[in-house]
């Protein structure tokens, strides 16, 4: 039997903000893990993934942070890649849905479908926000789940229990845009019926039967994912709108589809694909041969993703026709943060890319305690204290100890040199059998996507070793038995190597160092359990403290700066500008003449400001934070040259500048000294 061939996929991060602690460990560690794994046992794998760089999550965040939406997703998918690199985190390619050839693909796909008549075109009332003139889908829309109460669910999903909705079903509706009650309006949108799909996806992801053929097995899916998928389908499954009226995504590639786009959840998919395309074209391989044929297809998920992957992409690849269907949706459950969710509008969050920054060294140590806790069968959590007892009690006591211990005593007694081995005891005999069925339990685990049991048998194995160093004492019997001795640091040193095999896959930077330590080398799982990896003589070189003891210190940091409310309420600071950007900018000192509010709108005040070279129309939103006597008379700063504005129907001929602090409040920003109206600001 030829060797199984898998393309593993990592779910495609959305290009609006940094990575957290919670999406590594619930994705991308294990996904890096399991792949670093196929490799050692010689299977061909493509590990593919890249930024998500459409739908609601990228215009929504543009609209807050001022900008365009390209100028969001290259931002974040700077930081993104940079931070899975410097995590070193092993992907074959790590590409972006806003590229040429991930439209085409799309569009190239939606075709087939759509010529094959999978698609059904319907004409219906959806929710639309009148005063932002647009329909609302997806996260444009909130409101209360029908499934689970939670009462901020999205117009597509629901966050908490997964469930996939449609904005219809959302209980008292509002526009994220606006904040109010949306009204309906009519648009014509392109379906996936899959209500006509429930029979097949039963029978294949319960028995793991498709097209009579058996796939994977039955019991072989996660509990939770077969779980979420069943409880889906047997709700019944109902048409989905695969296309949306935004000006941001994949267009329609139909004729009379113009102001339409892909489903953000459509296109994303196959990205995984169109990354593979170009992975391909880059390294002269055929992108075919990784989605056809005798391949594992196997999609590492957050739990959010499940009926996207399990339901979704799949009829959408049957559709398509040609193509492989996943193997297995290993999917994770959510990681929290001492004690609460993590929150990116709260800053409850460990940002990777912050921790890589702060200890560049300690990127092992950080993914043996994600590993340990990932939250495979059900939510877990990250807290500062742990990381510190796992990576003092388990990294440094157990196996920074042993190790240091076998190599430090090597130099002492033989120069470095592995001893020969003499008679061996029953104890060593037991022994070896314990480290061969150690790494073959591995093996399986990992087989199995048990990645923290897998981890923890690792940890055994060096277990196994200190055990052995601390009953056998050779620093105590070298002085009687300098024979016995020699067959006891043989073991250790041939411990050691095993450690620096099976380690490999959850910390390769401390299994190559044991490499360097030991000047030898295997990237063959195979040679786990093998008690003969070091050959009698083969020198080996003094080691350095693999894992230097967390400090009380560091803990006691880390949750000052997540408690920090300072932390909690400010934006990070911009992208740089140059002088001459800032130099654009026209601020001046005016004075206000004349206030009014303005009819049916609360928050904004109507003025009249003397600019000293003229006097303006400004409508500013601060009716809350002053009264109309309060300002009137008063100086302030203006920035005179923003392209006007029609506010309410009012032109707007400038902007004042305000301050805004932690509680929201606003307050102008006075000259300090009376300074009069027409002075620049700079
Ligand atoms: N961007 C989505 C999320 O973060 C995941 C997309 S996975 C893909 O939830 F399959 F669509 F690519
Ligand atoms: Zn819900």
């Amino acid at each position: 039997m030829s060797i199984a061939k898998y393309t593993v996929t990592a779910a495609l991060p959305y290009a609006n903000g940094p990575l957290h602690l919670g999406h590594v460990a619930g994705v991308y560690l294990p996904a890096d893990i399991f792949v670093r794994f196929l490799r050692m046992k010689g299977h061909d794998v493509a590990f593919i993934s890249g930024s998500d760089e459409h739908g609601a999550a990228i215009t929504l965040r543009a609209k807050k942070e001022g900008v365009s939406p390209q100028e969001i997703v290259d931002k974040y998918n700077g930081i993104i890649a940079k931070s899975f690199s410097d995590f070193d985190i092993s992907f074959d390619i790590f590409h972006r849905t806003s590229t040429k050839i991930h439209h085409e693909t799309s569009q190239d796909f939606f075709k087939v479908l759509h010529d094959k008549g999978k698609f059904i075109e319907e004409t219906s009332e959806q929710y639309y926000d009148e005063e932002y003139d647009q329909f609302l889908a997806d996260r444009y829309i909130s409101g209360e789940c029908p499934k689970c109460q939670n009462p901020s669910a999205y117009g597509d999903q629901c966050e908490k229990c997964g469930s996939a909705l449609s904005p219809t079903e959302l209980i008292n509706p509002i526009s994220t845009l606006s904040g109010k009650t949306p009204k309906m309006k009519s648009t014509s949108h392109w379906y996936l019926p899959m209500e006509n799909h429930e029979v097949w996806l039963k029978e294949w992801i319960e028995n793991g039967i498709l097209d009579g053929v058996q796939q994977h097995k039955p019991k072989e899916w996660k509990n939770q994912v077969v779980g979420q998928c069943m409880s889906w389908i047997d709700g019944g499954l109902r048409p989905r709108a695969m296309t949306r009226d935004l000006d941001w995504g994949v267009k329609v590639p139909l004729p009379g589809a113009e102001g339409k786009v892909m489903y953000v959840w459509l296109d994303a998919p196959i990205g995984y694909i169109s990354a593979t395309k170009q992975w391909a074209l880059d390294n002269d391989k055929n992108w075919k041969d990784y989605w056809t044929g005798d391949r594992k297809l196997i999609h590492f998920i957050g739990k959010d993703n499940i009926v996207f992957h399990a339901i979704i992409f799949p009829i959408l690849l049957k559709d398509h026709g040609d193509l492989i269907l996943p193997d297995n949706v290993p999917a994770y459950e959510f990681l929290n943060l001492e004690g609460d969710k993590f929150s990116t509008s709260r800053n409850w969050a460990v940002w990777l890319h912050e921790y890589i920054e702060s200890y560049p060294n300690k990127i092992d140590e950080l993914k043996y305690v994600l590993t340990s806790i990932a939250p495979e069968n059900r939510d877990s959590e990250f807290t500062w204290k742990e990381y510190q007892t796992r990576i003092n009690s388990e990294l440094a006591d157990i196996l920074g100890n042993f190790v240091n211990r076998a190599l430090v005593l090597t130099q002492k007694y033989y120069d470095g040199k592995v001893p020969k081995r003499g008679n061996l005891t029953t104890e060593d005999e037991n022994m070896i059998v314990d480290i061969q069925n150690s790494a073959k339990r591995i093996e399986e685990l990992m087989y199995a996507y048990k990645l923290r049991d897998a981890q923890a048998e690792a940890m055994n194995l060096a277990r196994i070793g200190n055990k052995f160093l601390a009953e056998t004492e050779p620093w105590k019997l070298i002085k009687t038995d300098e024979e016995r001795v020699k067959t006891i640091m043989n073991f250790a040193l041939q411990i050691t190597a095993n450690l620096s095999i099976v380690f490999q896959p959850f910390l390769p930077v401390t299994a190559e160092k044991l490499s360097e330590f030991l000047n030898f080398k295997s990237t063959k799982y195979s040679s786990a359990g093998d008690m003969n990896l070091l050959p009698a003589g083969h020198s080996t070189e003094k080691p350095t403290i693999l894992f230097p003891k967390i400090e009380d210190e560091l803990v006691e940091n880390e949750i000052l700066k997540l408690k920090n409310p300072m932390n909690s309420n400010f934006e990070p600071q911009k992208d740089e500008i140059t002088f001459d950007d800032f130099s654009k900018l026209d601020i001046r000192l005016g004075k206000i003449l004349t206030a009014e509010k303005v009819e049916k709108a609360d928050k904004l005040l109507k003025m009249t400001v003397d600019m000293g070279i003229d006097q303006r129309t400004i409508v500013s939103g601060i009716a809350e934070h002053y009264s109309t006597e309060e300002v009137i008379g008063k100086t302030v700063q203006v920035l005179i040259n923003l392209a006007p504005r029609k506010i309410r129907g009012v032109e707007s001929q400038g902007m004042i500048l305000m301050a805004e602090n932690e509680n929201g409040e606003l307050s102008f920003m006075f000259p300090e000294k009376d300074f009069g109206k027409g002075g620049d600001v700079r």
